[in-house]
């Protein structure tokens, strides 16, 4: 099993921004480390890519390295731990210093996101070569208001046309490259990849993900994250 664009065989890269303070959570402890079952949000995350056949090299952006690499540091694939920046995006931005010239694809995965199904991986790096940007992503089952700083609705956008957009996000490594300089030098800043690719016109297609794919960002994601991780293992 390979990815090949123009028939050219392409290597993956997997980045990993586990650099997150996690405050949402409460506590003091960021939310890569805490126990989702035994074991740390970032044990079950990292995992994931490498015991995934076509993943090549895994390089995780953290501010703890010490603990980071305690952790994951001798997994397989898992290559290089780089210092985290002040936001996600700089985290990205420095993991992908080390992704090197050659052919290959690039796909970002949150920390926090230790629950996405093996095969929806596969699948979207299947799709890698015939499309250089694609997100996972699932319908929104809320309808979604528009609300101002004052606190009343201002428009109610069509839910039919709203998709809640998650990770792994998937690029060819030169478009994204490039849109991360250009963001940089224009001091743009995106809560996700994929919106500096649009910003440069980049086509980005949207990949069926799932809703067990949570973030887990509150304490309640963690419950539920423990059940669907209890009901896995029963088979
Ligand atoms: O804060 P949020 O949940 O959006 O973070 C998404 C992912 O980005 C998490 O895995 C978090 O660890 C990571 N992150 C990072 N560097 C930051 C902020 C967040 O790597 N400065």
């Amino acid at each position: 099993m390979s990815i090949r664009i123009g028939g050219l065989r392409v290597a993956v890269s997997v980045i990993i921004p586990a650099a997150g303070s996690g405050k949402r959570m409460g506590g003091g402890t960021a939310k890569q480390f805490l126990p989702l079952r035994g074991e740390p949000v970032l044990v079950h995350t990292v995992r994931l890519f490498s015991e995934c056949p076509l993943v090549d090299e895994i390089v995780i952006a953290a501010h703890d390295r010490e603990t980071t690499r305690e952790l994951v540091g001798s997994l397989p694939k898992v290559t290089h731990i780089v210092a985290g920046g002040p936001e996600r995006q700089d985290s990205v931005w420095a993991a992908l210093q080390l992704v090197h010239s050659r052919p290959r694809v690039v796909c970002v995965h949150d920390a926090a996101r230790p629950l996405l199904p093996a095969d929806v991986l596969e699948q979207v790096l299947l799709a890698a070569g015939g499309y250089p940007a694609q997100v996972v992503a699932v319908p929104v089952k809320d309808t979604v208001k528009v609300v101002g700083s004052d606190g009343y609705v201002t428009g109610t956008p069509d839910r039919a046309t709203l998709w809640a957009v998650q990770t792994p996000q998937v690029f060819w490594a030169e478009p994204l490259l490039h849109a991360f300089r250009s963001a940089r030098a224009e001091g743009f800043l995106g809560t996700d990849c994929a919106s500096l690719l649009e910003r440069q016109g980049v086509p980005v297609r949207v990949h069926p993900g799932s809703h067990e794919n949570l973030k887990l960002t509150t304490p309640e994601d963690f419950l539920l994250a423990e059940a669907i991780l209890g009901r896995r293992s029963r088979g």
